[in-house]
């Protein structure tokens, strides 16, 4: 089923795994389950292993990225200017804490070492939009834009299954 990644190893065995690894998830954005036991089948180790590393290194993810993926920076710029409070609030509006994706799929939040936008801490990204010296009334408004655009993307997507 993934012979198309499987093809560029020669080698079947666990010292690819990472690379095979971070090949599944640059096809799929994450680590589905069907492709983790190929890999493990492919390189001879049973999937809980194949888990174990998976979840050892947090450069993998489990579960897709929702639509709009926000990263709040933890840096220390930040972190002086009220971060933590950032997402706290962040997490309380979605429902979801960091490294989680919102049952609809429509936003995932992240945290950061450093977005490198210090100057106009504190900082969070959406998709490759930058919020600066944000304050956390705006947070609402903010995740609202996204929201409604979500929301015009699956009818568009809904129309045009329908036509
Ligand atoms: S510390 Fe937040 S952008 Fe650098």
């Amino acid at each position: 089923m993934h012979d198309q990644i499987f093809k560029n190893y020669t080698v079947k065995d666990r010292s690819n795994l990472i690379a095979l690894l971070q090949d599944v998830q640059e096809i799929y954005g994450y680590l589905p389950e069907n492709a983790l036991l190929d890999v493990a089948s492919f390189v001879g180790m049973p999937l809980a292993s194949v888990y174990g590393v998976a979840t050892f290194y947090n450069q993998f993810r489990l579960t897709p990225l929702g639509k709009n993926v926000i990263r709040i920076c933890r840096g220390t710029a930040c972190h002086v200017k009220n971060s933590n409070n950032i997402l706290f609030a962040l997490e309380t509006e979605l429902g979801i804490n960091a490294g989680e994706t919102t049952r609809d799929k429509l936003f995932t939040i992240e945290t950061v070492a450093c977005i490198g936008a210090c100057s106009i801490a504190p900082v969070i990204s959406i998709n490759e939009e930058y919020y600066g010296r944000l304050a956390i009334k705006e947070i609402p408004k903010i995740l609202k834009k996204y929201r409604i655009e979500g929301k015009k993307l699956s009818e568009q997507e809904t129309q045009s299954v329908g036509a």
